[in-house]
């Protein structure tokens, strides 16, 4: 059974596809791990990553998905038997749903504090305070279960009401909404920095490229980071592929994608280190980052308490047009079994809600869940996908479906798919183990 279900418009597809792009990853993640691996020569690693494996795995996983027209799971495996090949090629769609299941237990629970913090700055609770005591209140969020479980069970619930509203009604309507407002804050944002912060302090820390800083677990990190903000690797852009209208140029909607995806973490980063320095704070300060350095900056800034809620409001609906990309495959597939989507949906957002309580109570399970899905679960579904792109399926179907014809811009792409991008991930992983 195939889905007849499109997306309004190409734009609606890029909204959906950049909502789902945009996330913590680019405002929570790529700033502090930018800080922790040392800035430029990060950023550039990074950026090679997208390019190079990013946007050729992206236009890997809407093909799939617009010739499947199905959920991960059918459109692999119905294509594998078309090819002659073995439907198993649905396993990898089924770990992709795994995947998000698994990323979405700690996404939710990130975006709760975000939430949290929404509240904190509208009530102006860490304005004027002393550093340490802002610092105080990150940790006692952390160690307060009863209030994290408040705004990750919020959050979850506007997650499942958005995705059992439908693709068409649900996910196509709210990123309609959401991606205008998003785009207008961070510009908001960006204004603030530049004329409050050390703008220039900012831009020496995110493009000075020290090569000496850069360990084999940085690469690890880059390229994982590159997946994860992409939303590649699950098929998550594959489900959302599946309702894209007509025959659009997959090759351009992509590079759109990618480019405001990178765009927005660029310039994430240049709304926030500004801030940072001006007020003599450091960036190395992992996962707290946001959280802590933030709030102390807006604390003593002039307009801090809207511009703080902004920011939060800002990170909340970045998470929220992501979480709804992690839900919508499982709860595809599920539908493909007769399942109803309200049901599916609050089914499967449920499960993912009680492995986000464990996150909660266990630190360690929230670490093992983000370092195992962004840096081995993405990378090797992406992996997959490119190979059984480049190397099962037909190169006359590919060419055909992806509609690049027979040029310069599609042979180098095949090449990718078929050579680079696999031996790249797989020299990555084999310097991060240590074997090379
Ligand atoms: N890309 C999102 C971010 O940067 C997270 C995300 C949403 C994601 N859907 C995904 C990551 C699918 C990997 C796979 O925050």
């Amino acid at each position: 059974m195939t889905s007849n279900v499109t997306w309004k418009s190409r734009w609606t597809f890029i909204l959906a596809a950049t909502g789902s792009a945009v996330g913590l990853g680019n405002i929570w993640k790529f700033p502090y791990i930018t800080g922790e691996y040392g800035g430029g020569a990060f950023v550039l690693v990074y950026l090679g990553c997208i390019l190079l494996i990013g946007v050729p795995v992206m236009i890997a996983e809407i093909m799939v998905g617009r010739a499947g027209r199905s959920d991960p799971v059918h459109s692999m495996s119905s294509l594998g038997k078309t090819a002659g090949r073995s439907g198993k090629w649905g396993a990898v769609g089924a770990i992709g749903i795994l995947a998000g299941l698994m990323i979405m237990m700690f996404y939710s629970v990130v975006a709760g504090w975000a939430l949290d913090y929404v509240a904190q700055s509208l009530s102006g609770s860490y304005l004027q305070k002393p550093t340490a005591e802002i610092e105080q209140n990150f940790s006692s969020l952390l160690s307060n279960p009863s209030e994290q479980f408040l705004w990750h069970t919020i959050f979850s619930l506007i997650t499942a009401s958005i995705v059992a509203g439908g693709v068409t009604n649900g996910i196509g309507k709210s990123v309609d909404i959401l991606m205008p407002i998003l785009f207008g804050f961070l510009l908001l944002l960006l204004g603030y920095s530049w004329i409050n912060g050390d703008f220039s302090a900012g831009l020496h820390f995110m493009f000075d490229t020290d090569f000496s800083k850069l360990s084999s677990d940085a690469i690890l990190v880059a390229m994982g980071h590159a997946f994860f903000t992409l939303s590649l690797g699950m098929g998550a852009i594959m489900a959302y592929g599946a309702y894209f209208p007509g025959k659009a140029s997959i090759g351009k909607t992509v590079l759109t994608i990618a480019a405001l995806d990178t765009v927005i973490a660029l310039v994430a980063g240049m709304a926030m280190f500004p801030l940072v320095f001006a007020n003599d704070l450091t960036p190395g300060q992992g996962p707290g980052l946001m959280f802590v350095t933030l709030p102390i900056a807006f604390s003593n800034m002039a307009g801090g308490q809207f511009f703080g809620t902004i920011f939060f409001a800002l990170v909340s609906i970045a998470a929220l047009s992501s979480s709804i990309s992690l839900i919508e495959p499982g709860v595809a597939w599920l539908e493909k079994y007769g399942i109803k989507r309200p049901l599916s949906t609050f089914g499967f957002t449920g499960i993912a809600w009680l492995g986000g309580i464990a996150c909660i109570y266990y630190g360690e399970v929230f670490d093992a869940l983000d370092y195992l899905t962004a840096n081995i679960m993405l990378p090797l579904g992406g992996l997959m996908i490119a190979l059984f792109v480049g190397r099962v399926m037909p190169r006359k179907m590919v060419a055909h479906e992806v509609g690049m014809g027979d040029s310069i811009l599609f042979k180098s792409w095949w090449f990718v798919l078929r050579y680079l991008a696999p031996i790249g991930i797989i020299l990555v992983f084999l310097n991060s183990l240590k074997l090379i």
